[in-house]
């Protein structure tokens, strides 16, 4: 996903656009640039590859002098990773700038009507659309031709703007693409997300679809499509937000692994009172709920993974016929979704484009959302019925670990509450679970304190070049979760299959040293999993196996590496078998020297279909 920022102060723009497009790194990016007002005209500066390049460029920023910019960060759609496609954009006049974060559905219909008039391009892209419209529109009122351009536009767009005949603002819009402005002390930000501005202000305005903001350095003016000035509040961020740094930490994944204890107790802390869980955001929804006959649980990626231990969880133990459906899918098929339903989106960002518009399909056919969301004020966040936020702090390393953990950890305080409603558990085995529940930081806690274990077993693997992981039920719900990790960050081909599955073909591809990391926590199917292992362990392969420590005893010898998670209840085994598989993925992709933060190709949050 792009980033963009822009500042309007008093201060040199280019060090601070810098230090802002830094914070939003995390987002994926194959090329960066600004542009600043200076003197007459926009400077722009843009390459393809790190940021390190941009630094070099504008010696740190030094190189371009003035007081007013825009920055991006690019994750190429359309037109490949390069110089000249990277962002800012200029109009063929150089006299406006354009930094984009989305898609322009109609760019080649634009571009056709562009040339033919006249119009020289010089990039493959369609955000370079959106600066020539500007001019081809501009006849001295910026803002009017801002007004004509958008609605040309069909598709998804964040946009900052810029123009030599106004060195005195920004202008900024937005639809179905997140961008904040920022309140300063005599100047004003533009972010594609709080990371970038929250060390300077907590004070942020929220850019809704189709509006459109002027921003100086002593005002933020924001019109609708009609030009209507609307009246927005500015809120003051007070959750914890911190300034994401990786401390002493090589990696923020390996940071944000270590976080999870504390990312826990701060998500599931506030909803609990005694043994009691207390989800006062489902008030204004509770009664749909408690009548709903069926549970859909849509996202994408890990927000995915959480929605299938969802659906185990709410059919064993709230006896709801549910499932969880990845939010792509959703959108094209035709499910029987109304009314009666409840839909529950997962999103770490919130603004996964097939979630939201999955999300806005489900809302069309009358069900009633429920979102499990990271980003307070996001899309999915604000046109949900309802929010139950996961208290992560910004997660900065595109593989989530410590957003999936608070997001199954939400998924089993729901999992309580729906099935005391119904009366499917009783207060007692309830409270059996809560007190687990509590105990989950401080068993993940000792997990963490095992990891060179993993290290090691990690130091025996790291080189295979494929991958299954096996397991049943639950146990391959967070296969799933396990195979994806190990993919994105070492680029290790890996499968999760559910472990009776494999004999219906795939067990062909069994051999000497394929490895296979099977996953036997779920006690109940215990031996056959141990009878999975013995299949694939006679026709050559490695076994790393997770078990439950109450199986040790049991599973000794079974395997040719062994782990051993604490034991918990059987509900919440999930939360500490993917610690182990977070940890292994991260050891492995670091012995093949990977770019574990920024995985190739991967963006932190797919704003586009
Ligand atoms: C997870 O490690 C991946 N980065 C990816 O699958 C992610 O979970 C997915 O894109 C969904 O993102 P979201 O939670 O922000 O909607």
């Amino acid at each position: 996903m792009c980033g963009i920022v822009g500042y309007i102060g008093k201060e040199e723009a280019a060090p601070i656009l810098l230090e802002g497009l830094k914070k939003l790194e995390y987002r994926g990016y194959d090329s960066a640039g600004l542009a600043i007002y200076n003197n007459g005209k926009l400077d722009v500066i843009k390459s393809k590859g790190r940021l390190d390049t941009l630094y070099k460029l504008t010696d740190g920023g030094k190189k371009m002098e003035g007081t007013a910019g825009i920055g991006h960060t690019r994750w190429a759609t359309h037109g490949e990773p390069s110089d000249k496609n990277s962002h800012p954009h200029v109009s063929q006049s150089g006299k406006i700038a354009v930094v984009h974060n989305g898609i322009i559905e109609n760019y080649q219909k634009m571009k056709e009507l562009l040339v033919n008039h006249g119009v020289k391009f010089s990039s493959d892209t369609d955000t370079e659309v959106v600066a020539q419209l500007l001019e081809y529109y501009y006849e001295g009122d910026l803002l009017e031709a801002v007004s004509k351009t958008l609605s040309r536009l069909e598709g998804s767009y964040a946009l900052g703007i810029m123009s030599v005949d106004y060195p005195d603002r920004i202008i900024a819009a937005r639809k179905e693409n997140p961008l904040i402005l920022a309140v300063g002390d005599n100047c004003n930000y533009l972010a594609s997300d709080v990371a970038a501005v929250v060390k300077y202000t907590r004070d942020v305005i929220y850019l809704d679809d189709d509006e459109i903001a002027v921003i100086t350095n002593d005002r933020i003016n924001i019109y609708n499509t009609d030009m209507d000035e609307l009246n927005k509040p500015v809120v003051h961020i007070d959750w914890n937000i911190s300034d994401p740094e990786k401390g002493s930490y090589e990696h923020f994944m390996f940071k944000e692994i270590m976080e999870q204890p504390k990312v826990i107790s701060d998500t599931i802390s506030p909803r609990l009172k005694g043994n009691e869980v207390i989800l006062n955001e489902l008030d204004n929804v509770r009664s749909k709920i408690d009548k709903a006959s069926q549970i859909y649980i849509l996202g994408c990626g890990s927000a995915y993974h959480v929605g299938v231990i969802g659906k185990y969880l709410f059919e064993k133990y709230a006896r709801i016929p549910s499932q969880a459906v990845l939010a792509s899918e959703f959108r094209y098929s035709s499910p029987l979704v109304d009314e009666n339903t409840l839909v529950i989106v997962i999103s770490q960002s919130g603004e996964t484009a097939d979630t939201i518009a999955a999300m806005r399909e489900a809302k069309r056919l009358g069900s009633t959302v429920i979102a499990i969301v990271n980003v307070v004020g996001s899309t999915i966040a604000k046109e949900a019925d309802s929010v139950i936020y996961t208290w992560a702090g910004i997660e900065v390393a595109v593989a989530t670990t410590k957003a999936y953990s608070a997001q199954l950890a939400v998924i089993h305080l729901l999992c309580l509450e729906l099935a005391k409603n119904r009366k499917k558990m009783t207060e007692h085995e309830i409270s059996e679970v809560v007190s687990e529940l509590k105990l989950l930081p401080s068993k993940i806690q000792r997990i963490i304190d095992c990891r060179e274990k993993l290290q090691y077993y990690a130091s025996l693997y790291f080189n295979n070049d494929s991958v299954f992981f096996i397991g049943r039920n639950l146990d391959y719900a967070i296969c799933l979760e396990g195979s994806l990790k190990l993919k994105e960050i070492s680029y290790i081909h890996s499968e999760a299959y559910a472990a009776g599955e494999l004999k219906h073909g795939t067990i062909s591809l069994i051999e000497p040293g394929t490895l296979v990391v099977a996953l036997a926590t779920y006690e109940k199917l215990f031996d056959k999993l141990v009878s999975n292992i013995t299949e694939v362990r006679a026709r050559g392969a490695d076994v790393l196996g997770f078990a439950s420590e109450k199986m040790r005893e049991s599973f000794e010898g079974n395997a040719d590496s062994a782990f051993y998670i604490p034991n918990t209840h059987e509900m919440l085994t999930p939360s500490l078998a993917v610690i182990p598989l977070q940890l292994f993925s991260y050891y492995v992709a670091l012995m093949r020297d990977c770019d574990i933060d920024k995985p190739r190709n991967l963006a932190k949050s797919v704003t586009v279909e």
